[in-house]
């Protein structure tokens, strides 16, 4: 297989899926996947990213009965793994008997980094203060429509770090998610700062560490849904992922779980706020969980969740992707702020949802469940054959693609 393609970025639709189904074997049935995206379809992806060959389509689906700050919201979400949807679901349902989640989030600020190194003018740290005004206007004025609602550069600290001088930007990204207006300004400052410094800027970049943008969300579950048994065990599970790496690790994936889920249904770049959020778990210098629960007075449940979103509702793919366009409609947040108390509290159902399982029966019984129809198709299961096996199986309590198999070859 030869994989240097000379200008395949130029080259027509067709002619991409020729050329790949040739290196890569592709028989006719495979290329018919490809082709088969509509042309108006192939035109929006192919404007998103490069070389494109097709479509690649993930569930969309929609988690229920939120109620988030008093308001009800369906909530969009583009995800592959079995039962997420349906956890999200269920743990906003039962919150929802006590009112439901309270959320909140903080300014929409994103920091840039402007990296210096070499710097010869001792004096640049209070000549990069003195300056400071004039160089937030200069930021800020790449983004005029952003300044004219109130947004922009709005601070600019330095730090020295060994040979590096760091200049770290705050700017108000409103709604936006803000990548590309905070790369914009960074990039325009940096030669001003090289010059001031008699240095060089050698890094201007985002940085996804957004501190300066944290959602919270809180709810309560009571104690007669969960039974006593349950709420300990999910205050435990918190106790103990705040001890054990291994588990904060698969406590904060539950989390993202949901967060990734909804990112991708509004088109918001999930990397961002899984990078973001992960270092936040671990800013103590230890890697801990980002919920945390107790007990009210009345012995229910009382969860919360702490962490920086960096979503917006305008901008970037949130605009060029329809579907993206549709989740934010179904969704219906009207600011940045409000969408990303949606991730909260989108975070906190997910993750109560998930140690409540865990805590309990278990998550396989529920999860091999809604996989069973999957592990069928995955045995050879065709059409009718299909739901049957996979009613066969979840009735045995056996589900996996060896007792599918059997099924299948008993019906034989
Ligand atoms: C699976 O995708 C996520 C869980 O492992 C999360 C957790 O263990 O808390 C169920």
């Amino acid at each position: 297989m030869n994989s240097e393609i000379e200008k395949f970025y130029e080259k027509p639709w067709a002619e991409r899926i020729r050329l790949i189904a040739g290196e890569c074997g592709l028989n006719p049935e495979e290329t018919q996947m490809l082709e088969s995206l509509r042309p108006a379809d192939f035109e929006i992806l192919n404007r998103m990213s490069e070389n494109v060959i097709g479509g690649f389509t993930f569930p969309f689906s929609v988690a229920l009965n939120f109620k988030i700050n008093g308001r009800d919201f369906i909530i969009p979400m583009a995800i592959e793994e079995a039962s997420v949807v349906a956890a999200a679901s269920n743990g906003a349902k039962l919150a929802r008997k006590a009112g439901g989640f309270k959320a909140e989030s903080s300014a929409q600020h994103m920091s840039g980094q402007i990296v210096l190194t070499g710097v010869k003018n001792k004096k640049a740290v209070q000549e990069i203060k003195k300056r400071k005004k004039e160089l937030l206007e200069k930021a800020s004025a790449v983004d005029s429509v952003l300044k004219e609602r109130g947004g922009g550069a709005v601070d600019l600290e330095t730090i020295k770090e060994g040979e590096f001088l760091e200049i770290r930007l705050t700017v108000n990204v409103l709604d936006a998610m803000g990548a590309n207006a905070v790369n914009t300004m960074c990039e325009r400052i940096a030669p001003e700062l090289a010059e001031i410094s008699k240095g060089k800027a050698f890094m201007r970049i985002i940085s996804n560490y957004a501190v300066k943008r944290i959602a919270k969300a809180s709810a309560t579950w009571k104690k007669e849904d969960l039974g006593e048994g349950t709420v300990d065990g999910i205050i435990k599970a918190q106790k103990f992922a705040k001890k054990s790496v291994y588990r904060a690790a698969t406590h904060n994936k539950g989390i993202m779980n949901g967060i990734a889920a909804l990112a991708i249904a509004t088109g918001n770049d999930f990397r961002a706020i899984e990078a973001g959020a992960h270092a936040y778990a671990a800013r103590s210098g230890k890697y801990k969980p980002l919920t945390r629960y107790w007990k009210d007075k009345n012995g229910n449940l009382v969860g919360e969740i702490e962490l920086p979103v960096q979503a917006g509702i305008v901008g970037g793919t949130t605009r060029s992707n329809p579907m993206a366009r549709l989740g934010l409609k179904i969704l219906g947040a009207k600011s940045a702020k409000e969408l990303n108390e949606c991730f909260a509290a989108v975070g906190l159902a997910q993750n109560f949802a998930a140690l409540r399982a865990i805590v309990s029966e278990g998550i396989q019984k529920g999860h091999m469940k809604l996989h069973a129809e999957n592990i069928a198709v995955q045995a050879g299961a065709k059409g009718e054959e299909i739901k049957t096996t996979a009613a066969k199986m979840i009735a045995s309590g056996k589900i996996s693609e060896g007792e599918a198999r059997k099924i299948l070859s008993d019906g034989k």
